[in-house]
C-alpha cells in the first residue's frame, strides 16, 4: 500500500539501554557541537533491570511534527543535540514493510515523516547518574530500529556520541571505551567493547543514592567552564589519562582488583579535583559524599589493600565496586550502620547492580 493511500496507521519501536559509570572519565570537549573529547574514556555498563531508559518511538502520517515526552512532560526537540540524532538517523533510515497491515515505507519517505517519542527513566534524571547516556543512546537505538537503519553498534555510538558523550558507550554491554578518535568529523571517535559483561562477572555494583535533586551546573555547562578556566583539565587529559588508559584496559583485561580500584578512586578524585579548579568552582560532591569517600579510604587501607573500589560523576551519589558478593554484603551492611536512614548523612537508597549486556525490550 503506498504511503500515501492510507493515513490511520502507526509504527512504532521499543528499546531499553542501560546507563554507564566511567572508571576513566570523560570531561571536556574539543568539538562542542560534534561532542568530540579531549580525552579517551573507559566506563562499566550497569544491569538495565535497575537503571535504565525505555524510549518508544512511533511514526504515523497522521503526525504533523516531531514531538518528545520524557518522563511523561513534553520537551523542545529543538535543541541542536536532538535535532543532530534524529538528522543522522533519518538519513540511514531503509524500507519498511509490514505486510500484514499493508504498511510500506520506502526510505525516501522517511523525510516526510514525523515521529512521536516517549521515554522513561526509571531513576533520577540529571542527578549525576548519567541519565544523558541511558536516554539517548536508547533514543538512537530506538528510532534506529524504526526506521530500519542497519549500521553497526560502532557508527550507532558515533551518532549517540552527538546526543551527549557518554551515551556513545551505553550501546555495549561490559566494559567500554571510547576513544577520542583524531579525525575533525568524528567519524572515528566511537565506542568499542573492551571486555563483554561475562569477562568480569563477580563485581558487584551498589549506588547510593544521596540526593536524586536535579543538578545545578549539567555535564556539559560543567566541562566547558573547566575547558575555559581549569588549568589541571590539560594537564590531566594530556599527561595523566593517556597512561591511565592503558593501566586500566591492562587491569581489566586480567580481572586485577587492586589495580582496578586503585585507578577509578584516583580517576574520580582528579575529576573533582579539576571541578575545584575550574572558575568559578562547580562542587558535585556533598558532605555525604566526602564522609563515603573518607569511609571507604579507611576501610581500604585497613585491609591493606583495596576492597571497595568508589567513583562518582557530576553529582553527589556514590557508585561503588565490589569485587564479589560477599564483600558487598559486608558493604551494605556497614553503608546501613554508618549512614543510616534518617539522620543528616542518610542515603536515600540502593540500587544494587551488576554489570550487564544491552537488551533491548523489542
Ligand atoms: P546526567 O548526569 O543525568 O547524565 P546531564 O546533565 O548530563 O545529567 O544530562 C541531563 C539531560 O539529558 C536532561 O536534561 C535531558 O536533556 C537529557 N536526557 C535525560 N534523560 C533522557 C532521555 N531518556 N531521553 C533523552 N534525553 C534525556
Ligand atoms: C562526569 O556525557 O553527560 O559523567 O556530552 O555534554 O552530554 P555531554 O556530557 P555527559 O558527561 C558525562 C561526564 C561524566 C563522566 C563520564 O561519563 O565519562
Ligand atoms: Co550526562
Amino acid at each position: 500500500m503506498a504511503l500515501e493511500s492510507k493515513k490511520d496507521w502507526i509504527l512504532m519501536a521499543t528499546a531499553r539501554s542501560p546507563t554507564n559509570i566511567a572508571v576513566v572519565k570523560y570531561w571536556g570537549k574539543r568539538d562542542e557541537a560534534l561532542i568530540l573529547p579531549i580525552n579517551d574514556s573507559i566506563s562499566v555498563t550497569l544491569d538495565p533491570s535497575h537503571l535504565c531508559t525505555t524510549t518508544t518511538v512511533a511514526v504515523s502520517p497522521k503526525f504533523d511534527r516531531d514531538q518528545m515526552w520524557l518522563n511523561g512532560k513534553e520537551i523542545s526537540l529543538s535543541g541542536g543535540r536532538y535535532q543532530r540524532c534524529l538528522r543522522e538517523i533519518r538519513s540511514r533510515a531503509g524500507d519498511v514493510e509490514d505486510e500484514e497491515r499493508g504498511i510500506c515505507i520506502g526510505k525516501e519517505d522517511w523525510g516526510k515523516l514525523h515521529v512521536h517519542i516517549a521515554s522513561y527513566n526509571n531513576f533520577p534524571t540529571a542527578a549525576g547518574l548519567a541519565s544523558s547516556a541511558a536516554g539517548f543512546a536508547c533514543l538512537v537505538y530506538s528510532l534506529a530500529k524504526l526506521m530500519n537503519v542497519r549500521e553497526e553498534q560502532g557508527k550507532l555510538s558515533a551518532i549517540a556520541r552527538q546526543g551527549s558523550g557518554s551515551a556513545c558507550r551505553s550501546l555495549f554491554g561490559g566494559f567500554v571505551k571510547w576513544e577520542m578518535g583524531k579525525d575533525s568529523t568524528g567519524s572515528d571517535s566511537i565506542a568499542v567493547q573492551l571486555a563483554d559483561e561475562k569477562h568480569w562477572n563477580d563485581l558487584v555494583i551498589i549506588i547510593a543514592v544521596v540526593s536524586s535533586r536535579q543538578k545545578e551546573t549539567s555535564s556539559t555547562t560543567g566541562m566547558r567552564e573547566s575547558v575555559e578556566t581549569s588549568p589541571l583539565l590539560h594537564y590531566r587529559s594530556t599527561e595523566v589519562v593517556p597512561k591511565r588508559i592503558l593501566q586500566m584496559e591492562e587491569a581489566i583485561r586480567t580481572r586485577d582488583f587492586s589495580s582496578f580500584a586503585r585507578l577509578t578512586c584516583a580517576d574520580s578524585n582528579q575529576f573533582h579535583a579539576v571541578c575545584l579548579d575550574t572558575s568559578p568552582p562547580i562542587f558535585y560532591m556533598n558532605d555525604t559524599s566526602h564522609r563515603i569517600i573518607s569511609y571507604m579510604e579507611k576501610w581500604n587501607r585497613f585491609e591493606g589493600t583495596p576492597q571497595v573500589a568508589y567513583t562518582f560523576d557530576a553529582g553527589p551519589n556514590a557508585v561503588l565496586i565490589a569485587p564479589n558478593r560477599n564483600v558487598a554484603a559486608l558493604l551494605l551492611q556497614r553503608l546501613l550502620f554508618y549512614f543510616p536512614p534518617s539522620t543528616d548523612t542518610e542515603l536515600k537508597s540502593f540500587v544494587l547492580g551488576d554489570q550487564s549486556i544491552v537488551k533491548d525490550a523489542g
